[in-house]
């Protein structure tokens, strides 16, 4: 196994995706619980992450010395590089070179990290960010590759297999970085690839079984991929112990309700309780536009229902949650400072005291397109597997201004047409998400002879590896063109059809 101490980097988890990719296993730990975990996890190799501190201050975070005494393989990435360097004897001085974003990378010397794609006097894009950098080297380290601010690009101690970079490999700008993880995992620390999705699988289910014990699950169902998938999981691990509760707000798509409901009790037979909550939902929505309040007043009565619907099963002491890697950091921060919201994700953010539930979330971890290869491993019909993401508020970000029901029909059918034409088209697999937004806008048309005066509906559809970022799909003008007939034509309230041509970022995936 894999060892990646955790400096506090927002792509930490990026770093085990690769490790994972690559087949082997890998668990994460912060700096400070580091000891520990390399004790009992006995690792074959140590990667240290990056992190927003600096090592020139005073009480900055350390890896525990035991990790360089041990004599096992050592990756050190950005601010692991610098502590690196720092706690083997060499210098780091803060400041002055700041690099962040693209920058390139000149290869000194071989070096078994860059065997098979990068060889001496070559110059590659990698993606750097940092502020510090390494000014001295500790005894018996070579310089491997230097960039323009970065003489100590990437430095090597080849007998003690040490190696440092100051680049981020983990993240997709660093073309080819995912080699690297992977020769320094494979080649260096000798790691034979066997950890695969069974393996998760197996391992997660003794996980949800050492959390939850002889406790009672309850797991609410979106209709997305996520939850269902963390909902077999979670039966495969404790059986009749799970209640799944579907929510239905009265925010979902055409025919989606149904779906959720056919497929847990008929395929799987997981008990299943289905809550018809609209009522609820919309009234407390009626008059709400601002997103941020739709969010929570959202959040808020899905807490309510479980904490009903929990009470009605006789208790339960965990509330299983879909919750992904992507909805975690996106809700604590991704571009900003340590707390900026871009969006209050519903389903992250724990639970209000009072309701005493644990939480269940062993996706957290995950990816989307790791969580669909993990439902596909628990044979979960591909059509379900496949589907687009969509979110937990449902049809509310997607009708800016307040929500009415006369609103969500329209939604609701423009959007069935949309996804009608995508399928009939053949794209619905090549694009991550798609999807209608009924605008709070007017606009003068003709139909006939008359004159109408009706909402604009906004077409989305994006690509995207993990949703974290994404470019608008590019139909061609005669596919959006016969979307736009269908619509106006056969959903009356809209008269016109407009296409998102955003991209994230700036844009986001959904427009609230
Ligand atoms: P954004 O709009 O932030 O969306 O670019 C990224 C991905 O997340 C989905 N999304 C959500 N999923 N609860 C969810 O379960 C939410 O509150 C939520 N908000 C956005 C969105 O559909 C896209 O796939």
């Amino acid at each position: 196994s894999v060892l990646i101490i955790d400096f506090g980097s927002q792509v930490t988890q990026l770093i085990a995706r690769r490790v994972r990719e690559g087949g082997v296993y890998s668990e994460i730990h912060p700096y400070q619980s580091a000891a520990e975990a390399f004790a009992k996890l006995k690792p074959k190799a140590v990667i240290l992450s990056g992190g927003p501190a600096s090592v020139t201050e005073a009480g900055s975070p350390r890896a525990p010395d035991g990790v360089f005494s041990s004599g096992v393989p050592v990756l050190g990435i950005c601010y692991g590089q610098q502590t690196m360097a720092e706690q083997l004897g060499g210098k780091v001085e803060a400041g002055h070179h700041r690099e962040f974003g693209r920058a390139f990378l000149s290869i000194d010397k071989p070096s078994p990290l860059f065997d098979g794609f990068w060889s001496p006097g070559t110059r590659h894009q990698v993606w750097m960010s940092h502020g510090d950098r390494v000014t001295r080297l500790p005894d018996g380290f070579q310089v491997i590759a230097t960039s323009e601010n970065a003489p100590f690009a990437a430095v090597a101690d080849e007998d003690r297999h040490f190696y440092a970079v100051q680049f981020h490999p983990e993240v997709v700008h660093t073309p080819n970085g995912a080699k690297l993880i992977s020769n320094f995992v494979h080649k260096i620390a000798g790691l034979k690839s066997d950890w695969t999705m069974a393996a998760y699988r197996r391992v997660m289910i003794d996980k949800i079984r050492a959390q939850v014990g002889k406790g009672r699950v309850i797991c609410g169902l979106s209709g997305g991929v996520d939850s269902a998938v963390a909902a077999v999981l979670i039966h495969e691990a404790i059986g009749d112990q799970l209640t799944c509760v579907f929510v239905d707000h009265g925010l979902m798509r055409l025919g989606e309700a149904d779906e959720v409901v056919r497929l847990f009790r008929d395929h799987y037979n997981i008990p299943l309780v289905h809550v018809d909550a609209s009522e609820q939902f919309l009234n407390a929505l009626a008059r709400v536009s601002d997103p941020e309040t739709k969010r929570k007043t959202i959040g808020k009565h899905f807490i309510d229902v479980f904490e009903t619907e929990a009470k009605k099963i006789g208790g339960a002491d965990f509330l299983a949650q879909g919750t992904l890697y992507p909805d975690v950091i996106e809700s604590v921060s991704f571009t900003g400072g340590p707390s900026v919201t871009i969006k209050s994700h519903h389903n992250v953010g724990g639970l209000p005291e009072r309701m005493h539930m644990k939480l269940v979330e062993p996706l957290r971890e995950l990816f989307k397109d790791e969580v669909r290869a993990l439902g596909r491993e628990l044979d979960l019909p591909e059509a379900f597997v496949g589907r687009h993401p969509f979110p937990g508020p449902g049809l509310a970000i997607r009708i800016p201004g307040e929500i009415t029901r006369e609103k969500l029909d329209i939604l609701r059918q423009a959007d069935a047409i949309y996804l009608d034409e995508i399928r009939k088209a053949g794209l619905y697999d090549a694009i991550w998400q798609a999807f209608a937004v009924l605008l709070p806008v007017r606009t003068v048309g003709v139909m006939g002879d008359g004159r109408t005066y009706d909402h604009v509906l906004g077409l989305r559809a994006v690509t995207s590896v993990d949703g974290m970022t994404a470019d608008f799909f590019h139909f061609d003008m005669a596919f959006l063109g016969r979307v736009a007939t269908r619509i106006i034509n056969e959903v009356r309230g809209v008269n016109r059809v407009v296409y998102d041509v955003t991209s994230k970022p700036p844009g986001t995936i959904e427009w609230e």
